[in-house]
């Protein structure tokens, strides 16, 4: 279950309606998926993604995205602070990030510039969207890293971060959700 929060104004709900009117308020994206299919830890990508094929199928139509993947990130994955540094630093896309948390936990950071910055932990179920072009950063943690996430694209080239080299996540970096 999502978890919204304002770090600088001390706010945070968990509440799914509130967020959403807050994120449609934004022109942000978020919904909830559900599906009944306990995954193994050798799912395979297929698996993973024909069980939530009820709700994917429609959304990448509607949306005219192309492709989807899953992704996986755990303590084993090689290279984690490598990985982790890449999306920490504030960043933008030339398409929307789709992503939908099958499993695990990460934070998705928002710096819309007219307002104080706020964050989304998305776990299980949480499907978010982070339009073109707005400013934003992600961070799975420092340590024992859980990411069990479906990407929903038009294309690839659509990833690049361009950086903004303002450092402003470093602001935020001492930052606790408030469960
Ligand atoms: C990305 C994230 C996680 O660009 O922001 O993949
Ligand atoms: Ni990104």
């Amino acid at each position: 279950m999502a978890i919204l929060s304002i770090p600088t104004q001390n706010y945070s709900t968990s509440n799914p309606k509130e967020i959403l009117a807050f994120f449609n308020a934004r022109g942000l994206f978020f919904d909830q998926w559900s599906c009944h299919v306990i995954f193994s830890d050798s799912a395979t990508q297929e698996e993973i993604l024909q069980a939530y094929s009820k709700d994917l199928k429609p959304f990448m139509e509607n949306g005219g995205y192309e492709t989807a993947d899953v992704i996986s990130i755990n303590s084993l994955t090689e290279n984690y602070d490598a990985i982790r540094s890449k999306f920490l630093a504030e960043h933008t896309h030339t398409e929307d990030e789709i992503r939908f948390f099958v499993d695990g936990q990460g934070i998705f950071w928002f710096n819309l510039e007219t307002e104080p910055v706020f964050n989304l932990l998305c776990e299980k179920g949480d499907l978010i969207s982070v339009p073109a072009g707005t400013k934003h950063w992600f961070d799975a943690g420092e340590s024992n890293p859980f990411v069990k996430a479906i990407r929903i694209f038009i294309d690839m080239s659509g990833w690049v971060p361009h950086y903004t080299d303002s450092g402003i996540e470093n602001e935020f970096k001492d930052f606790k959700i408030n469960k």
